[in-house]
């Protein structure tokens, strides 16, 4: 299709249709400007598969999309911690959405879990921005790359599902740099998303989808974002302030209600018609970036075989084995006795969850059907269910699983979470999975203890209940459509579980830090824990946890040597990371090495370490490779808040790679001399921090009286007084100081 003029558009477009372009026709077509030769843009979710209306269908029957391959959820897919893999999912998914017309996947979503209550928490990646940031860069890109555009979402700072469309986000500016926008910025910056979403909740009292520093200085001015802004569905409350906030799509269609809004807000004068244009500019733009991509793309191809195979693949890399007694898996297909299976998991999958990223997939694999395919009637497979999933205690059903469990060699239960207990739209009570599930598994772990336990859920799930009663446990996600095969395939060991955790495994839920204050009022939720959000948490405070953050076995064993680390220039904070893993065991495999800093002389309070780079290695038995890993600025850098900037502060950092946060295997110690803008001297200033500078004694001694006696006041007695404003101090040892006078020596000291 041939590409418009974007200037030539927008000069001829009328006010009318500039206000409709940007409001949304349905709830997944815009308006385009037919006559101007601009064609409509769709939009669908996403972001594990494509969610594709029928045109004129009820938007209320969310679930009778056109069948399309359902890929492992976010949760299980930033357990590769692969982004090449992602790239593969984007590039499927691109194709999937080309073949049904869709010009913007709704996806990735990036939002960092707070909370394991969080009942999208399977739609996100991680708990840590950097992981979530690289994961979603592969993803867009292999999207985007395919033609479609990418929107990430939600931004920003909705972090659970109670009031999202009221709750305030109470959260500081510190926090919000560390933690809750770094992933946005990283795709941002890496992977040139065509859009990114505004969220439905307001932060620190402004709504998402209006908020000038958020979606202009922030997003625009510092991150050079060239896409455009579209709000979640619903998300704006003020067309017109959004306009001018630097929101440019309204999403879905308001019947003409926004676009008339505009309209009259610009005849009014109330909104200047130029931040309409720039939003309409910016929508123009993308489009003509879709419209040429599809160009030299050809006609699109969906190829739903090859997206189940992918599927399939991907549910095996994302599987993490937390617990491996014994070596109990991989089982033998072929082996001696009777394999139970039991759960009706096994034969009814929990593959994804509910709300606006459900799919129709094309094809459902049972893990019950693909191991008894896997067998192959070399050993007996006998099935019972075990338990209903309306959580319904059932003693026939248990006593027969059990039974079951007693007359077999092996046995594989399948647990988890139902539909039921997690989707969009609500947040979980727990994380304990159904008493029902847990005591069928006392009863079948009474009855044999050869257990390996797979499990299907979307947020985390207390683990330790199933790991008194289970030999191995292998974490299976929310897996997609082809999860019963990879089931199969991790099982047998035809496939090598390579997933490790994107997110910490608590004890208890009241361990988690945001306990407390999640999900706050309707109003307004707190972000009191800061940054300490996961394994920052759990590591700071030295708490037991069920799996730490990166954690995963295999079935193989890996050995780290070799760490070097160079710093080409001491002045300048960047490091360059070199280590080898080995496979020491006697099975292919994959290794997620982790590399994590730590600030050993912060003034500011920083998490005991982060994760800063990270890379899947694939190994031979006996193989080695060696893995090199760049550290930039930022990788030391915290958010000051004096400084209002990135700062590296002189003196040591402690770099440690290893398999999880708290299985380090190397360290190494780096040491910078980074010059370190001073901050002026100030009248809150303390008295320390006045002695502290040359400059701040030479204007106290200059200033004579009780000033200069300053400088003489020895250490007891600065202990008690070293952390008084210098203002205070003088008001309170010479009340006869002037205001003039203090002036005069903040001048001096900054002069
Ligand atoms: C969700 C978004 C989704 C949109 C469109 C909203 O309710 O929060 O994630 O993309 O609906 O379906």
């Amino acid at each position: 299709m041939a590409v418009f003029d974007l200037e030539s558009v927008l000069s001829r477009m009328t006010l009318a249709e500039k206000a409709s372009f940007v409001t949304g026709v349905t709830v997944q077509d815009t308006a385009g400007v037919p006559r101007l030769g601009v064609p409509a843009l769709v939009l669908c979710d996403g972001p594990h598969g494509v969610r594709r209306l029928a045109d004129g269908a009820d938007p209320r029957d969310l679930y009778n999309a056109a069948p399309a391959t359902a890929f492992p959820t976010a949760s299980a897919t930033a357990c590769s911690w692969d982004p090449e893999l992602l790239q593969e999912i984007g590039a499927a998914l691109a194709a999937e959405s080309r073949a049904v017309g869709v010009d913007i996947l709704l996806g990735p979503g990036v939002n960092i879990k707070r909370s394991p209550l969080c009942g999208r928490n399977f739609e996100y990646f991680s708990e840590d921005p950097v992981l979530a940031g690289e994961l979603a860069s592969g993803w867009v890109r292999g999207l985007q790359r395919g033609g479609v555009g990418a929107s990430v979402k939600h931004f920003a700072a909705n972090n659970q599902e109670t009031s999202r469309m009221q709750v305030s986000a109470e959260v500081d500016e510190r926090t919000l740099r560390e933690i809750y926008l770094p992933a946005f910025e990283r795709v941002v910056k890496q992977a040139r998303p065509a859009t990114v979403m505004a969220s439905y909740n307001r932060i620190n009292g402004i709504w998402a989808a209006q908020h000038e520093w958020l979606l202009t200085q922030v997003l625009r001015d510092e991150w050079g974002f060239d896409g455009f802004v579209v709000s979640d569905w619903g998300a704006v409350t003020d067309s017109v302030a959004s306009v001018r906030a630097g929101l440019d799509l309204e999403m879905p269609g308001t019947a003409g209600r926004s676009a008339a809004v505009l309209t009259e807000a610009v005849g009014a004068g109330v909104l200047d018609e130029a931040a309409l244009d720039r939003a309409v500019a910016r929508i123009l733009e993308v489009t003509a970036r879709l419209l040429s991509a599809g160009d030299t793309l050809g006609p699109p191809r969906a190829d739903h075989a090859l997206g189940h195979a992918l599927a399939r693949r991907v549910a095996a890399e994302s599987a993490v084995l937390l617990t491996n007694g014994d070596r109990f898996l991989p089982l033998d297909p072929a082996g001696q006795g009777t394999l139970a299976v039991i759960g009706e998991f096994a034969r009814t999958p929990r593959f994804q969850g509910g709300g606006s990223s459900h799919v129709k997939p094309t094809r459902l694999e049972a893990a019950l059907d693909e191991i008894r395919a896997a067998v192959g009637g070399q050993r007996e497979v006998r099935f019972a269910p075990g338990f209903r999933l309306d959580g319904a205690a059932d003693q026939e059903l248990l006593e027969e699983a059990a039974t079951a469990a007693g007359a077999a060699a092996d046995v594989v239960v399948f647990l988890g979470l139902p539909d039921s207990e997690e989707s969009e739209g609500f947040d979980r009570a727990s994380i304990d999975l159904p008493a029902v599930q847990l005591d069928v598994l006392h009863a079948v772990a009474a009855a044999n203890p050869r257990v390996a336990v797979v499990l299907s859920n979307g947020g985390v799930v207390a683990t330790r209940p199933v790991e008194r009663h289970a030999l191995a446990v292998l974490e299976m996600w929310l897996g997609g459509q082809a999860a019963g095969g990879a089931a199969a395939d991790l099982l047998f060991g035809t496939a090598e579980p390579a997933g490790r955790l994107a997110e910490t495994i608590p004890l208890a839920l009241t361990d988690n830090p945001s306990y407390i204050s999640f999900p706050g009022t309707v109003e307004r939720v707190s972000y009191g824990e800061r940054h300490y959000v996961g394994y920052r948490w759990y590591d700071k405070t030295a708490r037991e946890v069920a799996h730490p953050f990166g954690h995963g076995l295999s079935y193989t064993t890996f050995g780290y040597s070799g760490l070097r680390v160079s710093v080409p220039d001491p002045a300048r904070p960047e490091a360059v990371v070199t280590f080898t893993v080995s496979n020491t065991g006697q099975r292919p495999g994959a290794e997620v090495a982790q590399v994590y800093v730590t600030d050993v002389e912060a003034s500011a309070d920083r998490p005991e370490r982060e994760l800063k780079a990270f890379r899947k290695v694939r190994l031979a038995p006996g193989e080695s490779r060696t893995v090199e890993l760049t550290l930039t600025m930022r990788d030391f850098a915290f958010w000051d808040e004096r400084r209002h900037g990135w700062t590296v502060e002189p003196g040591a950092f402690h770099i440690a790679v290893g398999a999880s946060s708290r299985d380090l295997r190397l360290t190494a110690t780096v040491e910078f001399n980074v010059p370190l803008t001073a901050l002026p001297l100030t009248l809150e200033s303390t008295v320390t921090e006045w002695l502290g500078r040359p400059a701040g004694r030479d204007a106290l001694a200059a200033a004579g009286n009780e000033a200069a006696r300053l400088l003489g006041v020895d250490g007891e007695i600065m202990t008690l007084i070293g952390g008084i404003p210098i203002k205070r101090m003088l008001t309170l040892a010479q009340p006869g100081t002037t205001d003039e006078g203090l002036e005069q020596l903040v001048e001096r000291a900054n002069a």
